[in-house]
């Protein structure tokens, strides 16, 4: 009886856990991700999303490489609190007010096409 619940308690589990992963990334439109991504990440982020735009040489912060595992873990939720707030004390600025919401899960989007979320590659608490 007992592994019976077990059983079903993790038929329950990896039902749940693969419904959030495909929830990933399925607002936004890539396309118009694209080019907002051209438009204004581009530079620092690079064209292959690997962190080595034209402008990241003289950053004080290296750009995140969206190729990385430590990005590809982080959920939507996550990234998308990076690109609306930015990171404090690094030349990752907010986009509120310079880009829509529509935009940014746009673009959010578009990274995701390149390198998809990745769950399982995800160690200890989120950085
Ligand atoms: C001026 C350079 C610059 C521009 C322009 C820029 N970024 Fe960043 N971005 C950074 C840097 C630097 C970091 C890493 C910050 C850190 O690790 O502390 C970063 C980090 C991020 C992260 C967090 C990734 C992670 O794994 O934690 C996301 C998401 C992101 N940027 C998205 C964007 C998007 C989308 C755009 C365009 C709308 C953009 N960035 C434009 C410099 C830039």
């Amino acid at each position: 009886m007992s592994r019976a619940i077990a059983i079903l308690a993790s038929v329950l589990a990896v039902t749940m856990f693969s419904t959030w992963a495909a929830a990933q990334s399925e607002r936004g439109n890539r396309q118009a991700g694209a080019i907002i991504y051209e438009q204004n990440c581009v530079r620092c982020h690079g064209l292959a999303a690997s962190g080595k735009g034209p402008d990241s040489q003289s950053l004080s912060v290296p750009p995140a490489n969206f190729q990385l595992d430590r990005s590809r873990s982080k959920t939507d939720t996550e990234m998308m609190r990076v690109i609306m707030q930015g990171v404090p004390g690094s030349p990752m600025q907010g986009w509120n007010g310079r880009l829509t919401e529509q935009q940014m899960w746009d673009v959010l989007r578009y990274i995701r096409s390149l390198y998809p979320f990745h769950p399982s590659a995800r160690e200890g608490p989120a950085k």
